[in-house]
């Protein structure tokens, strides 16, 4: 393991973040009131993300075993899931399944993610900019939304299969529910594909369940989907490194929906965008000097989200 080269990278970076941007993009406003809202999270709240945190987890099995729901103990957490496809390849496209939860009455999509040292390089990489959305995949979004190019490419390549299983597995079902969920990488991929099914399902009630989210747009990007106004939750584990990349200094801030899973494994519900107490990740975490690599996998109300399957 390589904490040390992790924290040169980091240092590295955030010189190459101070000294190579140019024209550094105003800095986010800060929130009026940053302990408003900030209150813990009642023991049954937490409980009823973990059938969300299982598929999370399961999502990083290949198809070939979550297809018919034999990935073991990570499918057999949610035993009734009735999945309808699966695909990627874990190389280039990132696994993923859709498929029907009959305990939760919904549609569930997830999304592979990655491992932490190859997420962090692909959050530090500047060749990786914002750019905007394509706008035959997000209609009607603005160009001034924009959405770090390595994510928007990772959902633009499964965007139709997941749109396709997703209609037949609402019809199939009779449901107009549907989560996305995902960890990492995966949560970033599903937080697009919430937005892309919102905008192409319109009888669709989209809800997005994230785990160890980083940042994936511009302002404008998060001001849309507060305006679209579906349900947003990502749960950032202590001092986790990946929720504070990439940096607010190159123009990225967080969706709202924040839950910070504190020191003392409280969960904190954290409103706003990046919200700055340190009862959450804004302020618990520093880029530079305090962070820790081994809180990304969780774990999240008892569950250790493993990369291995
Ligand atoms: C589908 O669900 C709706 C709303 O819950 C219900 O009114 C309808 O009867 C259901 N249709 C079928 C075929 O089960």
């Amino acid at each position: 393991m390589a904490p040390c080269f992790l924290l040169g990278g980091a240092l590295l970076f955030a010189l190459h973040a101070v000294l190579a941007v140019p024209a550094a993009p105003s800095l986010p406003r800060q929130e009026a009131d940053a302990t408003d809202g900030i209150a813990p999270l009642a023991q049954p709240q937490i409980e009823s993300f973990k059938p969300y945190t299982n598929f999370a987890n399961a999502a990083y099995c290949a198809p070939i075993v979550t297809v018919d729901w034999s990935c073991g103990q990570h499918c057999e957490a949610n035993p009734n899931f009735k999945p309808t496809a699966a695909g990627g390849d874990g190389i280039f496209v990132q696994f993923w399944f859709v498929g029907f939860d009959p305990d939760l009455g919904e549609v569930i999509v997830a999304h592979q993610g990655t491992q932490l040292l190859t997420i962090v390089p692909v959050l530090e990489d500047l060749d990786l900019l914002p750019l905007p959305l394509d706008e035959q995949l997000f209609p009607g979004v603005g160009l001034d939304v924009l959405v770090h190019s390595g994510f928007s490419i990772a959902q633009a390549e499964t965007s139709q299969f997941i749109l396709a299983a997703v209609k037949n597995t609402m019809q199939e079902f009779n449901t107009s529910k549907v989560t996305t969920v995902g960890h990492s990488l995966g949560a970033s991929i599903s937080l697009l594909d919430a937005v892309f099914l919102h905008l192409h399902l319109p009888d669709a009630t989209v809800r997005f369940v994230g785990y160890g989210l980083p940042r994936v747009g511009d302002d404008p990007f998060v001001q849309l989907v507060d305006r679209l106004g579906f349900q947003v939750n990502h749960v950032a584990n202590k001092k986790d490194l990946v929720p504070i990349l990439p940096p607010v200094l190159l123009g990225y801030r967080h969706i709202s929906g924040e839950i910070h899973i504190d020191e003392a494994n409280q969960w904190i519900n954290c409103p706003g965008h990046d919200n700055p107490s340190t009862s959450c990740t804004v302020g618990d975490t520093n880029l530079l000097l305090d962070f820790n690599i081994f809180d990304h996998a969780g774990p999240y109300d008892g569950v250790l989200i493993s990369t291995f399957c």
